[in-house]
């Protein structure tokens, strides 16, 4: 009873920011991201007889506490769904990207768990059902099931049978550009779930933020489906900051950036004032990603790379979906 897989974390180009349910995860609106080719956690579930607990090692660290806990509680609704609620595992987890800094670790380590646990325990899940299951872990992660371009699609019913990923365009689709600008890999301090909570409980603009998602949504799919990296960018950008303004509107107020992030924000606007089509995108975490297509990378790494306070520039393709390994 052992299986493993890999997953790649995704960046969101219109933003998951909000519950309308906290314990399945359903989300207030819908989102739309691109999984990305350059970060990706590679997962192994083995269901032992000999465990009366699951034993869970992250990047081969024996884990204990609320990282643990969050790991058992989804195995817990993975061994309901088989209908085998003593079986309990020994995983290993590494994630081959930065943990809680907001680089999706969340999102590529859940994808990546659910396949691995679901085949060790013998659950068949098709992709439907595996975004489905996958959601109940984080969020975002739904979306990693995919590749390419992937809508998360809210739904309304309550069960959550309705909320899942679908595949927007395939990797191969577009050949297009994602910078990872990285000036911090130390864990955050509101972790996107906290922050999220705390937004739709406080913020004054959460209402506003609500409302904006389906413009957004039916637009940027039209900007995927011309190729047309100026509507994508541009829609994009606003999105992101309309997310983060709701975290200033939040009581107590919060925000995610720090001075280099502001930094980098405005190069990326300088660029593009010189003909250079590079827009910004920032989950719940100080770091950047920019969006560009391939013929201007040289420049475009060029400048991020010199910003004081950028520690590193990774640069991803469109990633494939869950795979098995
Ligand atoms: P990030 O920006 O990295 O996604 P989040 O706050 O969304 O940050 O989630 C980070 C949390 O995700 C970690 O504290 C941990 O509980 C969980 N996590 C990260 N990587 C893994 C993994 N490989 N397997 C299981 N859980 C993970
Ligand atoms: C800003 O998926 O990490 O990255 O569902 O509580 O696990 P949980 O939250 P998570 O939140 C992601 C928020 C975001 C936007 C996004 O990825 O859509």
């Amino acid at each position: 009873m052992k299986a493993a897989a890999k997953a790649h974390t995704n960046i969101a180009l219109i933003k998951y920011w909000g519950k309308r349910d906290e314990p399945l995860i359903l989300p207030m609106n819908s989102s739309l991201s691109l999984t990305l080719d350059g970060f990706y956690t590679a997962t192994s579930v083995d269901f032992r007889n000999d465990l009366s607990t699951d034993h869970f090692y992250l990047n081969e660290q024996f884990v204990t506490g609320a990282e643990k806990n969050r790991v058992t509680a989804f195995l817990d609704r993975i061994r309901a769904a088989a209908g085998k609620p003593d079986a309990f595992a020994e995983i290993h987890s590494t994630n081959h990207v930065p943990t809680a800094a907001g680089f999706a670790s969340s999102a590529s380590g859940f994808a990546a768990l659910a396949a691995a646990a679901a085949k060790a325990i013998g659950l068949s899940a098709d992709e439907q059902q595996l975004s489905i299951l996958t959601r109940q872990g984080s969020g975002s992660a739904c979306r990693s099931v995919y590749g390419g371009f992937v809508e998360w699609e809210k739904g309304t019913l309550s069960d959550g049978s309705d909320s899942y990923a679908v595949p927007v365009a395939s990797a191969n689709y577009w050949d297009i550009r994602v910078a990872a600008v990285i000036l911090s890999s130390a864990e955050k301090k509101i972790l996107s779930r906290e922050g999220m909570r705390r937004t739709v409980d406080t913020s004054a603009y959460y209402p506003a933020w609500v409302d904006s998602i389906p413009n957004d949504l039916a637009a940027i799919k039209e900007g995927i489906a011309a190729k047309d990296i100026e509507k994508v960018g541009e829609i994009a950008e606003a999105n992101c900051l309309r997310m983060h303004a709701t975290t200033l509107a939040a009581n107590p107020p919060f925000s995610y950036w720090q001075s280099t992030t502001v930094s980098i924000m405005q190069t990326v606007q300088d660029l593009r004032a010189t003909g250079v089509p590079a827009f910004f995108t920032i989950d719940a975490g100080p770091n950047v990603k920019v969006l560009y297509t391939p013929e201007h990378e040289e420049k475009v790494r060029n400048m991020l790379q010199n910003i004081t306070g950028v520690h590193d520039v990774k640069v991803s393709k469109p990633g494939e979906g869950v795979s098995y390994i």
